[in-house]
């Protein structure tokens, strides 16, 4: 069954919050585009992690949101453009590449480190 609940979304960058009514059925993402609001966002199918977000209070389900783990969710991240609110629910946007750095900044080097271009490693 539909229900409504209301929506804060805090931008982490700009101090700005907004809030709306959502309907529990739709996407959270989708809603406030609806109302004109203007959210980051890129694939729209739970993958990029561009609508990341992180959840101050209140619950949501989003069951297709590959682009984030587990252990992430279970921290209180979401991906708005898969994210149902299941209670009203207050969130905050996260920093552009901050739930793929948590994920996936382990992996890769940082600042110092540097792969050669293959020409460097010509010897005469
Ligand atoms: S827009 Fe790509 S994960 Fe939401």
């Amino acid at each position: 069954m539909k229900k409504t609940f209301t929506v804060t979304i805090k931008n982490k960058e700009t101090g700005k919050v907004y809030k709306e009514q959502v309907n529990s059925d739709d996407y959270i993402l989708k809603e406030f585009e609806k109302k004109g609001f203007k959210l980051a966002f890129s694939c729209r199918n739970g993958c990029c992690t561009s609508c990341a977000v992180k959840i101050k209070s209140g619950t949501l389900q989003q069951p297709e949101a590959m682009g984030v783990s587990q252990t992430l969710k279970d921290k209180g991240y979401a991906l708005l453009c898969v994210a149902k609110a299941t209670s009203d629910l207050e969130v905050e946007t996260t920093y552009e590449d901050e739930v793929y750095d948590l994920q996936f900044g382990q992996y890769f080097g940082r600042g110092n480190t540097r792969v050669a271009p293959p020409w460097e490693f010509e010897e005469d």
